[in-house]
This record gives C-alpha cells, structure tokens and sequence, in this order.
C-alpha cells in the first residue's frame, strides 16, 4: 500500500506468531463513560485479574496519557478528536504485539470510538460502557474537579458543558450506580471468558 509516498512494510515476524508465543487472542477493551464513573477502576481491577491468569497486557489511561504522549492536547473538541485518534492508533500497535490492550477514556464521541472500532477486525474491538450517572459521578468527585466545572473554573468539562454520546450498542454494559467495580470487572472477565479471549 502506498500513502503518501510511504510503503508499509510488512514485519517478520506477523501479529498471529506474536499471539501465538503470548498463547492469547489480543483485543482492545474500551471503557468509555464520564469522568469519575469508575472506567480506570474497573479497568485495573480487570487488567490485575488478566495478568493473574497468566496474560499479557496494557493499560492505557486518559489521565496517565495525557501527561505524555498527548500533553500537547486540551479540551477542545479538536483535541479529544485528537486525542482519540492517537490512542486509537497506538491500541492498534499495542494488538499487533500480542497484547491483550485495555483504554480507559472518556472518548466522549460515538464518531471517534467508531473510528478506532474499524481501525481493527471485527472481533478485536470491545466497547466498555461505564454508565454511571452524572449525579453519582458529581456525588464522587475524587479530584473536585465537577465542583469545580459547576463553578466556571474549569472549563468544557464532560456532562456539565461539553457533551458525553452514550454508545448505543457496546459488547458490555455496566452499571456503576448498581455495582461494585469488583461486580463490574467480573462482568468483563465474563464477557472475555465466554469469547474465548482468556
Ligand atoms: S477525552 O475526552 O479526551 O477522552 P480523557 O479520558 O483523555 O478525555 O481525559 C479525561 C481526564 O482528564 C478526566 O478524568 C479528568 O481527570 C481530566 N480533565 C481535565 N479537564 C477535563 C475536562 N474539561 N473534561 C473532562 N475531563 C477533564
């Protein structure tokens, strides 16, 4: 394939032999959802349990990301667009190592996690959604940080002045008002098993 002037270059070594050593099906499990809802909670609790049970993996986390690879990037609708391609971009590199990969993002678009879904195979994609409400989400607040949306200090803040696009028909659907991130995570652990992922 050719794009602008570049030709891929196919590896040695192919993303099934990097699979097969690992003896796992590599996958991207996307918790999206709003901030505080629990998606980095749940996503270690399920990424402690996959490693428990010999697999390989990573875990991408909004917060931790943006702090490196996206430091550059804001708020804006622009950014997180952004934002989300890089991740996306980076999962699939992550995939073709083998790694079973986990993303902890708001990514507050239906758009951008469509993107990233066919940037995969069909199976590889999984979309978490961590619905939790706003008012339990604001109820939490563990950085102050909806207190400080509500009060103008920060702006563009998800749910409060900048819009969350619920996704319509993820893999796996959890409550976060009803359950405990432990409940939650072996819903996820449930969904791997009966997929044949782990
Ligand atoms: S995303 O919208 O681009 O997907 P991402 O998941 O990377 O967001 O980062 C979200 C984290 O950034 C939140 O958990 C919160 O700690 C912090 N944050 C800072 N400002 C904002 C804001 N305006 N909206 C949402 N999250 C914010």
């Amino acid at each position: 394939m050719t794009k602008n002037n570049l030709v891929w270059h196919d590896h040695a070594v192919s993303k099934q032999q990097r699979s097969e050593i690992k003896q796992q099906k590599p996958c991207l499990i996307w918790f999206t959802g709003l901030s505080a809802s629990g998606k980095s909670t749940v996503a270690n609790i399920v990424e402690h349990k996959l490693h428990a049970m010999s697999r390989h993996t990573y875990l991408l986390d909004g917060d931790n990301v943006r702090q490196g690879l996206c430091s550059d990037l804001k708020f804006s609708v622009e950014d997180r667009i952004e934002n989300i391609r890089r991740i996306g971009e980076l999962g699939k590199l992550f995939l073709d190592s083998g790694i079973i990969t986990l993303c902890a993002f708001i990514s507050p678009f239906i758009s951008d996690r469509k993107i990233v879904r066919e940037l995969l195979a069909e199976d590889e994609f999984i979309e978490v959604f961590m619905d939790t409400s706003l008012t339990e989400c604001e109820r939490r607040d563990p950085k102050g940080m909806y207190q400080k949306a509500r009060a103008g200090t920060i702006k563009s803040f998800t749910g409060i002045d900048s819009p969350y696009q619920a996704p319509v028909n993820a893999e796996i659907h959890l409550n976060g008002d009803a359950h405990t991130a432990e409940t939650l995570a072996n819903q996820v652990i449930a969904y791997l098993q009966a997929h044949h992922y782990c």
